[in-house]
């Protein structure tokens, strides 16, 4: 995938927030669901002085994976090592990490998915035995020896656990699944970030970007900083209701939180393709952009939201997406 100029609502994987990441698990707001069982594992893995399951972290970008991956560590009271899966090439690269590993600490696989296969069956042995097979010298006189490991806990995060291979799913005894997050929790998520930015931001400021930031707190705090520049710049600095519309405006956010390119996604299906089905590269291919990020960064929100649907002959635009954009209702019988 390339490296595309980030647009405003794209939650790139890099973007790091250290101001604003919840750093325990009493500031991480909402996923109610999976805080409290992930609470309850780790409290049994520490009374019994054991490292905790491996654990996977799946869901759409920004949605706290990373950050409650650190939190995990922390409330285990143990260091992290952190990798990202397309970078690690080289099995013995992944080998050394491994072998550094203190007991109970946490290694911390983003983009897990990514990984690469060859790379991947290293991770096999050693989340299960907690042990990996080393090749030392090469040709005939080379050896294979096992290494033990010391017992420690696999993080592993992933905007497409589909595309996971069913061994190394397998193997995570703990499976956490990220949902968008609702208007209440983000104005939550926003009142903390204001505070800790120290911006004036009034309530009813605050619960409109709280609706208008497609369920996802790191797009909520991207554009809590973007209206604090225009209240700046263009106001007194005081963000309310009015800064709040000013700034989402000029930032083609709409009503419903959609920008350029999800409207840019739901135009194209609805007419240049005639409301669907197209296939996901023929989607990408008219509108410029990659298929990987039309599915984890685009879609899920869309579809979630209930404005595109997924058939098994391709994207469809639904009634209430053609609604959005304005458009008459379907013809009868052209779809589905
Ligand atoms: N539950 C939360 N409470 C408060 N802030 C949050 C929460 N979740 C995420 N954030 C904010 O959103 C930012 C992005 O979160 P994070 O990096 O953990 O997402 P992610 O799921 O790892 O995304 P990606 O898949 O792109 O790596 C954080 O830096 C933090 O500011
Ligand atoms: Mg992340």
């Amino acid at each position: 995938m390339s490296d595309r100029p980030s647009r405003l609502t794209d939650p790139g994987p890099s973007e790091l927030d250290p101001a604003l990441r919840p750093k325990r698990m009493d500031d991480y707001v909402g996923q109610q669901r999976v805080r409290e069982n992930l609470r309850v594992y780790v409290r049994a893995a520490l009374g019994r002085g054991e490292s905790l399951d491996h654990v996977l972290l799946s869901g759409p970008p920004g949605l706290g994976k990373t950050s409650m991956a650190f939190i995990l560590a922390e409330e285990l009271g143990v260091e992290v090592r952190t990798a990202s899966g397309p970078t690690i090439e080289r099995k013995g690269d992944l080998a050394a990490i491994l072998n550094g590993l203190q007991p109970r600490e946490v290694l911390f696989i983003d983009e897990i998915h990514r990984l690469p296969r060859a790379v991947e069956e290293v991770l096999y042995p050693a989340m299960e035995d907690y042990q990996i097979d080393v090749v030392l010298g090469t040709g005939p006189g080379a050896q294979s020896i096992r290494l033990p490991l010391s017992r420690f806990t696999l993080i592993g995060a992933t905007t497409r656990s589909g595309m996971l291979s069913a061994p190394l799913r397998a193997r995570f005894g703990i499976h956490a699944a990220f949902d968008f997050y609702t208007p209440e929790e983000l104005d939550q998520i926003l009142k903390r970030s204001a505070d800790q930015l120290d911006l004036p931001l009034a309530a009813d400021g605050r619960r409109e970007l709280a609706r208008r930031s497609r369920g996802t707190p790191r797009i909520a705090n991207r554009l809590l900083r973007r209206v604090r520049d225009f209240a700046q710049v263009e106001g007194d600095g005081h963000i309310d209701l009015a800064m709040a519309r000013l700034a989402l405006s000029r930032l083609e956010i709409d009503e419903e939180g959609l920008d350029a390119m999800d409207r840019k996604i739901l135009e194209a299906i609805a007419v240049k393709f005639s409301g669907g089905p197209v296939g996901l590269d023929t989607l990408a291919h008219a509108i410029g952009e990659s298929p990987d990020t039309i599915e984890d960064t685009y879609e899920p929100y869309l579809i979630q939201q209930g404005f595109l649907q997924r058939t098994p002959r391709g994207r469809i635009v639904t009634p209430r997406g053609r609604k959005h954009l304005g458009l008459p209702d379907t013809p009868q019988g052209s779809l589905l």
